[in-house]
């Protein structure tokens, strides 16, 4: 595989998306495979013993990163042509010195649970990324992993590009985590799976358990303790061995939830999803929409793979601003920008906190939201942790008298949302870029187009 996905875009140059008002949205559609899952699944695989099995896999830009990788540490991972993909693991403790930098392009997840993994080997890796990718901390990361052990030479500002070394035995910790973040949580138990003793990671709020659940799928003892107050305490056997899995991925909850609010926002429509992963620990966005008055329903509900997966029919809706309580930011932290459009459509205000972390994604997300959404006539106001959205009631945006172009500055999510905010827009609008895409929803503009939301 080649590592060389970002500089692509750069010999490539943008390609901008226009987006406007469409006939009503019909039909039935599937998202690619999780994101989370994905990643998941090629490092555990890559670690276990055995031969791992990824049915659905998410062949974006982002996994495909984390493959490279694991393959550059000694994996063996192939893609057969019926879209399956076996990995061929090294063990617990098995890594080899990667003999090239490890291209991360855009992808936060792959270069912070990888740093875990290698925390606890004798290797060294650089670390590089994108321009985005080069402007997230790391220190969160590194933190922790330094207490195990770890070396890291990072660009200022604890940067990437990075260049760390790991320590064969590395040392266990017990970690309290002082952001609520499911790649912090996940890099610490990687580490403690190649470390003596028991690492053990103090959850105060609880964030995406994808690694908790296949950690034990793979065969690792892992314990999770609650406490009174919600608090989770889990805790790893360092010295693992993990065996190879057959893994089916749900589709993405996070990739669903950009069709179901075009569903839901453009007038006639009715969309359904099917096979999307109905994590509690990631399906926030879909209870905050009810709670606005969506018109959600869920079929087809059924477990795969160990994760709850269901069947999401929407229907166009009146929606109603509500106040979103912070404590369920992390069970939708990555839909807030597509939850900012579907409030500018609302009745009345909605108003979000407690989402300082929106600041250090792939953008500075409540900061480009609030300035595109205001560039297309909504009415929001940024505070320091959140937006505040006066919704239209319905009525569509203004799209201004020539469609304004909004910046997605390499972010995904910030691209999709303005392409859905784009169908309720009078006149139109112009997204700078859609290649950020590609990192991980590459069907988007093909699905668009099967749901009538784009021409043909
Ligand atoms: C992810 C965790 C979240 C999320 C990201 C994927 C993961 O990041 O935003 O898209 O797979 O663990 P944080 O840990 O920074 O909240």
């Amino acid at each position: 595989m080649s590592a060389s996905h970002s500089t692509d875009h750069i010999v490539s140059g943008p390609v901008p998306g226009h987006f406007t008002v469409p006939p009503p949205l019909r039909g039935t559609v599937t998202v690619p495979g999780d994101k989370s899952i994905s990643h998941r699944s090629l490092m555990l695989g890559a670690l276990a013993v055995g031969e791992t099995r990824i049915e659905g896999l998410l062949e974006g830009e982002d996994v495909l990163a984390t493959a490279a990788a694991m393959r550059a540490m000694g994996a063996e991972i192939t893609r057969s042509d019926d879209g399956i993909w076996q990995v061929h693991g090294v063990g617990v403790g098995g890594l080899l010195q990667p003999q090239v930098a490890l291209d991360m392009g855009n992808s936060g997840t792959s270069t912070r649970l990888l740093m875990g993994l290698i925390a606890s080997h004798a290797i060294t890796a650089t670390f590089t990324g994108d321009a985005s990718l080069s402007k997230r901390p790391m220190g969160r990361v590194t933190e922790p992993l330094t207490r195990m052990g770890a070396e890291f030479m990072t660009s200022p500002g604890g940067r990437l590009p990075l260049t760390m070394r790991g320590l064969s035995p590395a040392v266990p910790i017990e970690y309290r985590l002082p952001v609520a973040s499911a790649q912090v949580k996940s890099a610490v138990l990687l580490a403690g799976l190649n470390t003596p003793g028991i690492t053990r990671v103090i959850e105060p709020v609880p964030t995406r358990d994808h690694s908790e659940r296949m950690l034990k799928g793979f065969g690792a003892t892992l314990d999770v303790e609650i406490e009174s107050d919600g608090t989770r305490i889990i805790s790893v056997t360092g010295e693992a061995e993990l065996r190879g899995q057959q893994i089916v991925v749900p589709g993405d909850p996070s990739s669903a939830a950009f069709p179901i609010v075009a569903a839901l926002i453009v007038p006639g429509s009715e969309v359904t999803v099917i096979n999307v992963g109905m994590n509690p620990t990631r399906a926030g966005i879909f209870e905050i929409l009810k709670a606005m008055g969506a018109d959600l329903v869920y079929s087809n509900e059924r477990i795969v793979g160990g994760e709850p997966v269901a069947d999401i029919t929407a229907r166009h809706s009146i929606l109603t601003g509500i106040d979103v309580p912070p404590d369920v930011a992390p069970s939708m932290i990555d839909e807030f920008p597509i939850l900012f459009v579907a409030a500018s459509l609302a009745k009345g205000t909605t108003r979000t906190s407690g989402l300082d972390e929106l600041r250090v994604k792939e953008s500075d997300r409540l900061a480009l939201m609030a300035k595109g959404l205001a560039r297309i006539g909504a009415r929001v106001e940024e505070l320091e942790d959140g937006l505040v959205i006066q919704g239209t009631d319905g009525t569509p945006l203004n799209g201004g008298n020539h469609a304004p172009v909004i910046e997605a500055s390499l972010d995904h999510r910030i691209a999709m949302s303005f392409a859905i905010a784009g169908l309720v827009t009078k006149s139109g609008l112009t997204v700078d870029d859609m290649r950020p895409v590609a990192t991980s929803f590459p069907t988007f503009l093909p699905l668009l187009r099967q749901l009538g939301a784009v021409p043909a």
